[in-house]
């Protein structure tokens, strides 16, 4: 199946545990207490609905998911969201998945989900998308994924992580 066939999924099922544990684990690029961090959001939401404040964008190529982000509103602003993770399954990775996850994500920013509290209660309310991501080398590709998607980077938290492993803090302001 190409990419161009993959469709887009919102609502997050019990069987997207396991999913978000396998694409996270195959991209090889976390720990496993972070993998397990993305496995634990999918059953916030799963356990809590849209209280939990976990929004999702799953990418399937038929019956299995390739790829998912996971974002929020973040609390105390009026309009800034985090995009807590964007993870593509190894095989499916480097074939414009990626970039169509993301362009649906910032969809779904701007359109605002019904019954959320704001800034996702509204359209058009989510404005500006931050990521966080390390400034190891090992993300160099997905720096530069960022930065072709539209984001700039905007601060540089050094020794934030570990020593020498600084955190990256990228932003998208959308139109
Ligand atoms: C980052 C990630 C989501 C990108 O998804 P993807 O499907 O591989 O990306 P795409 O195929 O859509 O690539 C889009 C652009 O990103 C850039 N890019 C992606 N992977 C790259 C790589 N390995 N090296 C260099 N550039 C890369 C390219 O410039 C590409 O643009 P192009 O098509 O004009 O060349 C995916 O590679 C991934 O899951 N990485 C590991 C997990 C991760 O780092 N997640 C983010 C932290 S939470």
């Amino acid at each position: 199946m190409t990419p161009a066939a993959v469709t887009f999924r919102e609502v997050p099922c019990s069987s997207d545990t396991e999913a978000v544990r396998r694409i996270v684990s195959s991209t090889g690029f976390f720990q496993p207490f972070e993998v397990e961090v993305a496995v634990e959001l999918v059953q916030e939401r799963l356990d809590r609905g849209i209280a939990s404040e976990y929004f999702f964008r799953f990418a399937e190529a038929g019956a299995e998911v390739v790829g998912y982000t996971c974002f929020g509103p973040i609390p105390c602003t009026i309009s800034s969201v985090d995009l807590y993770w964007i993870a593509v399954d190894a095989a499916w990775q480097g074939k414009g998945l990626g970039m169509r996850l993301m362009s649906e994500t910032e969809k779904a920013i701007s359109a605002g989900v019904a019954g959320a509290r704001p800034p996702f209660c509204n359209s058009g309310n989510g404005r500006r998308v931050y990521i966080e991501t390390s400034g190891k080398e090992l993300y160099g590709p997905t720096q530069r994924f960022y930065e072709r998607a539209g984001f700039r980077l905007e601060a540089r938290l050094e020794s934030f992580y570990a020593p020498g492993d600084d955190k990256l803090v990228y932003v998208k302001t959308l139109a």
